[in-house]
Protein backbone atom coordinates (compact mmCIF):
# COMPACT_ATOMS: atom_id res chain seq x y z
CA UNK A 1 0.00 0.00 0.00
CA UNK A 2 1.91 3.48 -1.02
CA UNK A 3 2.36 6.03 1.37
CA UNK A 4 -0.44 8.18 2.09
CA UNK A 5 0.81 11.80 1.01
CA UNK A 6 -0.56 14.88 2.93
CA UNK A 7 1.81 17.93 1.73
CA UNK A 8 3.17 18.89 -1.06
CA UNK A 9 5.23 21.66 -2.50
CA UNK A 10 5.30 22.80 -6.67
CA UNK A 11 8.14 24.93 -7.88
CA UNK A 12 9.48 25.92 -11.71
CA UNK A 13 12.96 25.34 -12.79
CA UNK A 14 15.31 26.90 -15.20
CA UNK A 15 13.87 28.71 -18.33
CA UNK A 16 10.17 30.00 -17.66
CA UNK A 17 7.95 28.83 -20.56
CA UNK A 18 3.93 29.98 -21.11
CA UNK A 19 1.43 28.07 -19.59
CA UNK A 20 3.43 27.08 -16.77
CA UNK A 21 1.38 29.23 -14.30
CA UNK A 22 -1.99 27.17 -15.63
CA UNK A 23 0.28 24.13 -14.21
CA UNK A 24 0.64 25.14 -10.85
CA UNK A 25 -2.83 26.28 -10.62
CA UNK A 26 -3.86 22.80 -11.06
CA UNK A 27 -1.77 21.34 -9.16
CA UNK A 28 -2.74 23.89 -6.41
CA UNK A 29 -6.36 23.29 -6.86
CA UNK A 30 -6.22 19.62 -7.52
CA UNK A 31 -3.99 19.15 -4.68
CA UNK A 32 -6.66 20.85 -2.26
CA UNK A 33 -9.75 19.57 -3.37
CA UNK A 34 -7.98 16.17 -2.77
CA UNK A 35 -7.27 17.17 1.15
CA UNK A 36 -3.61 17.81 0.91
CA UNK A 37 -1.77 20.78 1.76
CA UNK A 38 0.55 23.15 -0.85
CA UNK A 39 3.19 24.98 -0.11
CA UNK A 40 4.92 27.22 -3.14
CA UNK A 41 8.59 27.10 -3.60
CA UNK A 42 9.72 30.28 -5.34
CA UNK A 43 13.19 30.75 -7.41
CA UNK A 44 13.35 26.81 -8.16
CA UNK A 45 15.61 24.66 -6.12
CA UNK A 46 17.75 27.75 -5.21
CA UNK A 47 14.69 28.99 -3.24
CA UNK A 48 14.27 25.60 -2.04
CA UNK A 49 17.48 26.01 -0.17
CA UNK A 50 16.71 29.65 0.90
CA UNK A 51 13.55 28.44 2.27
CA UNK A 52 11.73 30.88 0.20
CA UNK A 53 8.51 29.37 0.62
CA UNK A 54 4.95 29.94 1.24
CA UNK A 55 1.47 27.95 2.29
CA UNK A 56 -1.01 28.21 -0.82
CA UNK A 57 -4.54 28.31 -1.30
CA UNK A 58 -6.94 28.14 -4.00
CA UNK A 59 -6.79 32.12 -4.18
CA UNK A 60 -2.81 32.08 -3.86
CA UNK A 61 -3.15 31.06 -8.00
CA UNK A 62 -6.27 33.71 -8.93
CA UNK A 63 -5.75 35.36 -11.92
CA UNK A 64 -2.50 33.72 -12.90
CA UNK A 65 -4.10 31.53 -16.28
CA UNK A 66 -3.62 33.91 -18.54
CA UNK A 67 -0.48 35.45 -17.77
CA UNK A 68 3.31 34.86 -19.09
CA UNK A 69 6.07 33.89 -16.71
CA UNK A 70 5.53 32.01 -13.27
CA UNK A 71 3.89 33.77 -10.42
CA UNK A 72 6.90 31.36 -8.31
CA UNK A 73 9.68 33.18 -10.10
CA UNK A 74 12.02 30.26 -11.55
CA UNK A 75 15.93 30.24 -11.28
CA UNK A 76 19.22 27.89 -12.30
CA UNK A 77 21.20 26.52 -8.92
CA UNK A 78 24.85 25.88 -9.29
CA UNK A 79 24.73 24.85 -5.56
CA UNK A 80 21.56 22.38 -5.92
CA UNK A 81 23.20 20.35 -8.72
CA UNK A 82 25.96 19.38 -6.09
CA UNK A 83 24.87 16.38 -3.70
CA UNK A 84 25.17 18.43 -0.95
CA UNK A 85 22.59 20.75 -2.22
CA UNK A 86 20.38 18.17 -2.82
CA UNK A 87 20.48 16.37 0.65
CA UNK A 88 20.07 20.11 2.19
CA UNK A 89 17.13 20.36 -0.20
CA UNK A 90 15.56 16.69 1.23
CA UNK A 91 16.31 18.17 4.82
CA UNK A 92 14.03 21.38 4.56
CA UNK A 93 11.58 19.99 3.31
CA UNK A 94 10.89 16.69 5.56
CA UNK A 95 11.98 19.53 8.13
CA UNK A 96 8.59 21.07 7.46
CA UNK A 97 6.44 17.72 6.68
CA UNK A 98 6.75 18.41 2.62
CA UNK A 99 6.81 14.66 1.28
CA UNK A 100 5.84 15.17 -2.06
CA UNK A 101 7.36 17.78 -4.64
CA UNK A 102 5.72 18.85 -8.24
CA UNK A 103 8.71 20.24 -10.22
CA UNK A 104 8.16 22.07 -13.72
CA UNK A 105 10.80 22.50 -16.09
CA UNK A 106 12.99 20.71 -18.20
CA UNK A 107 15.02 17.65 -17.73
CA UNK A 108 18.02 19.12 -15.78
CA UNK A 109 15.30 20.31 -13.48
CA UNK A 110 14.28 16.22 -13.51
CA UNK A 111 17.90 15.40 -12.68
CA UNK A 112 17.77 17.15 -9.32
CA UNK A 113 14.58 15.85 -8.73
CA UNK A 114 15.76 12.45 -9.15
CA UNK A 115 18.49 13.56 -6.57
CA UNK A 116 15.45 14.22 -4.28
CA UNK A 117 14.53 11.38 -4.40
CA UNK A 118 16.84 9.20 -3.59
CA UNK A 119 16.36 11.00 -0.51
CA UNK A 120 12.96 9.83 0.55
CA UNK A 121 11.16 13.37 -0.85
CA UNK A 122 8.38 12.09 -3.85
CA UNK A 123 8.35 13.53 -6.86
CA UNK A 124 6.68 14.26 -9.93
CA UNK A 125 7.82 16.13 -13.12
CA UNK A 126 6.03 18.13 -15.46
CA UNK A 127 7.80 19.18 -18.97
CA UNK A 128 7.84 22.77 -18.97
CA UNK A 129 10.10 24.22 -21.37
CA UNK A 130 9.38 25.77 -24.95
CA UNK A 131 12.55 24.16 -26.43
CA UNK A 132 10.78 20.32 -26.88
CA UNK A 133 13.57 19.05 -26.44
CA UNK A 134 12.12 16.44 -23.84
CA UNK A 135 11.97 12.51 -24.92
CA UNK A 136 9.26 10.94 -23.11
CA UNK A 137 7.02 13.75 -24.66
CA UNK A 138 5.89 15.23 -27.69
CA UNK A 139 4.32 18.13 -26.03
CA UNK A 140 6.24 20.60 -23.81
CA UNK A 141 4.65 23.46 -21.60
CA UNK A 142 5.45 26.88 -23.49
CA UNK A 143 6.29 25.33 -27.08
CA UNK A 144 3.10 26.08 -28.80
CA UNK A 145 3.22 30.01 -27.24
CA UNK A 146 6.50 30.43 -28.35
CA UNK A 147 6.06 29.02 -31.95
CA UNK A 148 2.96 31.42 -32.27
CA UNK A 149 5.23 34.62 -31.13
CA UNK A 150 7.93 33.82 -33.13
CA UNK A 151 5.97 33.03 -36.12
CA UNK A 152 4.69 36.25 -35.61
CA UNK A 153 7.74 37.97 -35.33
CA UNK A 154 8.96 35.96 -38.71
CA UNK A 155 6.28 37.20 -40.48
CA UNK A 156 6.67 40.97 -39.49
CA UNK A 157 10.49 40.68 -40.45
CA UNK A 158 9.34 38.56 -43.58
CA UNK A 159 7.84 42.06 -44.64
CA UNK A 160 10.24 44.48 -44.36
CA UNK A 161 12.89 41.57 -46.11
CA UNK A 162 10.50 41.54 -48.80
CA UNK A 163 10.01 45.37 -49.39
CA UNK A 164 13.95 45.52 -49.43
CA UNK A 165 15.02 42.54 -51.12
CA UNK A 166 16.58 41.47 -48.72
CA UNK A 167 17.71 38.07 -47.37
CA UNK A 168 17.09 37.77 -43.68
CA UNK A 169 18.22 35.10 -41.29
CA UNK A 170 16.30 35.60 -38.47
CA UNK A 171 17.51 32.85 -34.89
CA UNK A 172 15.19 31.28 -32.89
CA UNK A 173 15.89 29.85 -29.21
CA UNK A 174 16.09 26.06 -28.57
CA UNK A 175 19.15 25.36 -27.52
CA UNK A 176 20.55 22.34 -29.05
CA UNK A 177 17.47 21.63 -30.66
CA UNK A 178 15.90 22.56 -33.67
CA UNK A 179 12.10 22.28 -33.08
CA UNK A 180 11.33 25.78 -32.31
CA UNK A 181 13.13 26.56 -35.92
CA UNK A 182 11.69 23.85 -37.93
CA UNK A 183 8.23 24.79 -36.95
CA UNK A 184 8.43 28.22 -37.48
CA UNK A 185 10.15 27.64 -40.53
CA UNK A 186 7.90 25.39 -42.20
CA UNK A 187 4.92 28.01 -40.71
CA UNK A 188 6.26 30.93 -42.61
CA UNK A 189 7.81 29.65 -45.21
CA UNK A 190 11.36 30.32 -45.12
CA UNK A 191 13.82 28.98 -47.88
CA UNK A 192 15.97 27.77 -45.79
CA UNK A 193 16.06 26.50 -42.14
CA UNK A 194 18.96 25.12 -40.04
CA UNK A 195 18.76 22.98 -37.46
CA UNK A 196 21.69 21.29 -35.04
CA UNK A 197 20.19 17.84 -35.70
CA UNK A 198 20.41 18.45 -39.75
CA UNK A 199 22.86 21.13 -40.80
CA UNK A 200 25.87 20.34 -42.49
CA UNK A 201 27.65 23.60 -42.06
CA UNK A 202 27.65 23.64 -46.11
CA UNK A 203 27.21 27.45 -46.34
CA UNK A 204 27.64 27.13 -50.34
CA UNK A 205 24.90 24.97 -50.28
CA UNK A 206 22.71 27.99 -49.00
CA UNK A 207 24.48 31.19 -51.41
CA UNK A 208 23.79 28.41 -54.24
CA UNK A 209 20.37 28.43 -53.52
CA UNK A 210 20.27 31.93 -52.91
CA UNK A 211 21.86 32.25 -56.18
CA UNK A 212 19.20 30.13 -58.32
CA UNK A 213 16.37 31.22 -56.57
CA UNK A 214 17.03 34.79 -57.03
CA UNK A 215 17.10 33.72 -61.25
CA UNK A 216 13.80 32.59 -61.07
CA UNK A 217 12.46 35.53 -59.65
CA UNK A 218 12.90 35.52 -56.06
CA UNK A 219 13.30 38.86 -54.40
CA UNK A 220 14.14 37.99 -51.00
CA UNK A 221 15.40 35.10 -48.97
CA UNK A 222 14.10 33.83 -45.73
CA UNK A 223 16.24 31.57 -43.88
CA UNK A 224 15.37 30.37 -39.98
CA UNK A 225 18.70 29.67 -38.14
CA UNK A 226 18.34 27.93 -34.70
CA UNK A 227 20.31 29.08 -31.52
CA UNK A 228 22.04 26.17 -31.67
CA UNK A 229 23.87 26.66 -34.51
CA UNK A 230 23.78 30.43 -33.71
CA UNK A 231 26.20 32.99 -35.45
CA UNK A 232 23.70 34.63 -37.51
CA UNK A 233 25.49 38.06 -37.80
CA UNK A 234 29.04 36.49 -39.20
CA UNK A 235 26.50 34.66 -41.79
CA UNK A 236 24.70 37.51 -43.02
CA UNK A 237 27.93 39.12 -43.73
CA UNK A 238 29.22 36.25 -45.62
CA UNK A 239 25.98 35.68 -47.43
CA UNK A 240 25.86 39.35 -48.65
CA UNK A 241 29.77 39.23 -49.32
CA UNK A 242 28.76 36.25 -51.67
CA UNK A 243 25.57 36.64 -52.80
CA UNK A 244 25.51 40.71 -53.62
CA UNK A 245 22.39 40.67 -51.87
CA UNK A 246 21.95 42.91 -48.84
CA UNK A 247 21.95 40.50 -45.63
CA UNK A 248 20.47 41.19 -41.92
CA UNK A 249 20.61 38.92 -38.98
CA UNK A 250 17.93 39.19 -36.60
CA UNK A 251 18.03 37.17 -32.96
CA UNK A 252 14.47 37.56 -31.41
CA UNK A 253 15.83 36.18 -28.24
CA UNK A 254 13.95 36.26 -24.82
CA UNK A 255 10.87 37.74 -26.68
CA UNK A 256 9.85 34.43 -26.95
CA UNK A 257 9.92 33.12 -23.65
CA UNK A 258 6.94 35.89 -22.23
CA UNK A 259 3.56 36.06 -23.18
CA UNK A 260 0.25 34.94 -22.10
CA UNK A 261 -0.30 31.09 -23.04
CA UNK A 262 -1.96 29.98 -26.12
CA UNK A 263 -5.11 27.62 -25.10
CA UNK A 264 -3.63 24.59 -26.16
CA UNK A 265 -0.57 25.41 -23.70
CA UNK A 266 -3.35 26.88 -20.71
CA UNK A 267 -5.07 23.29 -21.34
CA UNK A 268 -2.32 20.87 -21.35
CA UNK A 269 -0.66 22.62 -18.60
CA UNK A 270 -4.30 22.37 -16.62
CA UNK A 271 -4.39 18.44 -17.14
CA UNK A 272 -0.90 17.91 -16.72
CA UNK A 273 -0.57 19.72 -13.32
CA UNK A 274 -3.92 18.07 -12.36
CA UNK A 275 -2.30 14.19 -13.28
CA UNK A 276 0.63 15.31 -10.82
CA UNK A 277 -1.49 15.69 -8.19
CA UNK A 278 -3.34 12.76 -8.24
CA UNK A 279 -0.23 10.73 -8.93
CA UNK A 280 0.93 12.29 -5.37
CA UNK A 281 -2.33 11.47 -3.83
CA UNK A 282 -2.42 8.07 -4.83
CA UNK A 283 1.41 7.68 -3.51
CA UNK A 284 2.61 7.07 -7.00
CA UNK A 285 5.81 8.98 -7.07
CA UNK A 286 9.51 9.38 -8.49
CA UNK A 287 7.45 9.72 -12.20
CA UNK A 288 7.63 12.10 -15.63
CA UNK A 289 4.52 13.62 -16.85
CA UNK A 290 4.23 13.31 -20.86
CA UNK A 291 1.67 13.42 -23.79
CA UNK A 292 2.73 10.73 -26.28
CA UNK A 293 0.83 9.12 -28.94
CA UNK A 294 -2.54 11.63 -28.37
CA UNK A 295 -2.44 10.59 -24.27
CA UNK A 296 -1.14 12.09 -21.28
CA UNK A 297 1.29 9.20 -19.52
CA UNK A 298 3.82 9.30 -16.42
CA UNK A 299 6.89 7.27 -16.57
CA UNK A 300 9.44 6.68 -14.46
CA UNK A 301 12.53 9.28 -14.05
CA UNK A 302 15.42 7.02 -14.50
CA UNK A 303 13.49 5.73 -17.49
CA UNK A 304 12.17 9.20 -19.13
CA UNK A 305 15.88 10.57 -18.99
CA UNK A 306 17.44 7.84 -20.39
CA UNK A 307 14.43 7.99 -23.66
CA UNK A 308 16.21 9.52 -26.90
CA UNK A 309 14.47 11.76 -29.22
CA UNK A 310 15.14 12.30 -32.30
CA UNK A 311 13.64 15.27 -34.85
CA UNK A 312 11.17 13.43 -37.08
CA UNK A 313 13.45 12.97 -40.78
CA UNK A 314 9.93 13.40 -42.70
CA UNK A 315 9.27 16.71 -41.38
CA UNK A 316 12.86 18.09 -42.07
CA UNK A 317 12.28 16.14 -45.86
CA UNK A 318 9.41 18.00 -46.43
CA UNK A 319 10.38 21.41 -45.33
CA UNK A 320 12.99 20.70 -48.05
CA UNK A 321 10.81 20.04 -50.56
CA UNK A 322 8.43 22.71 -50.42
CA UNK A 323 10.97 25.41 -50.17
CA UNK A 324 13.30 24.21 -53.19
CA UNK A 325 10.43 22.82 -55.60
CA UNK A 326 10.10 25.97 -57.79
CA UNK A 327 14.01 25.61 -58.45
CA UNK A 328 13.39 22.18 -58.84
CA UNK A 329 10.59 22.19 -61.27
CA UNK A 330 12.43 25.31 -63.43
CA UNK A 331 15.41 22.65 -63.43
CA UNK A 332 13.13 19.88 -65.27
CA UNK A 333 11.61 22.39 -67.56
CA UNK A 334 14.98 23.03 -68.69
O1 LIG B 1 15.38 26.31 -22.33
C1 LIG B 1 14.76 27.49 -22.71
C2 LIG B 1 15.76 28.49 -23.21
O2 LIG B 1 15.09 29.68 -23.55
C3 LIG B 1 16.61 28.02 -24.39
O3 LIG B 1 15.92 28.10 -25.60
C4 LIG B 1 17.80 28.92 -24.27
O4 LIG B 1 18.94 28.31 -24.82
C5 LIG B 1 17.95 29.06 -22.77
O5 LIG B 1 16.70 28.78 -22.20
C6 LIG B 1 18.41 30.42 -22.30
O6 LIG B 1 18.57 30.34 -20.92
P1 LIG B 1 18.83 31.56 -19.94
O7 LIG B 1 17.49 32.09 -19.54
O8 LIG B 1 19.56 30.96 -18.78
O9 LIG B 1 19.64 32.57 -20.71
Amino acid sequence: MPKKINKIAVLTSGGDAPGMNAAIRAVVRRALGLGMKVVGIEKGYQGLLNEEMYDMDARSVADSIHRGGTILRTARSAEFKEEAGKKKGAEILKKRGIEGLVVIGGDGSYKGALGLSKHDIGVVCLPGTIDLDIACTDYTIGFDTAINTAMEAIDKVRDTSSSHERCSIIEVMGRNAGYIALWCGVATGAEDILIPEKYDYNEQEIINHIIESRKIGKTHHLIINAEGIGHSTSMARRIEAATGMEARATILGYMQRGGSPTCKDRFYASIMGAYAADLLNEGKINRVIGHLGGDFKDFDIDEALAMQKDLPDYYYQVSRALSRSAINANRVAK
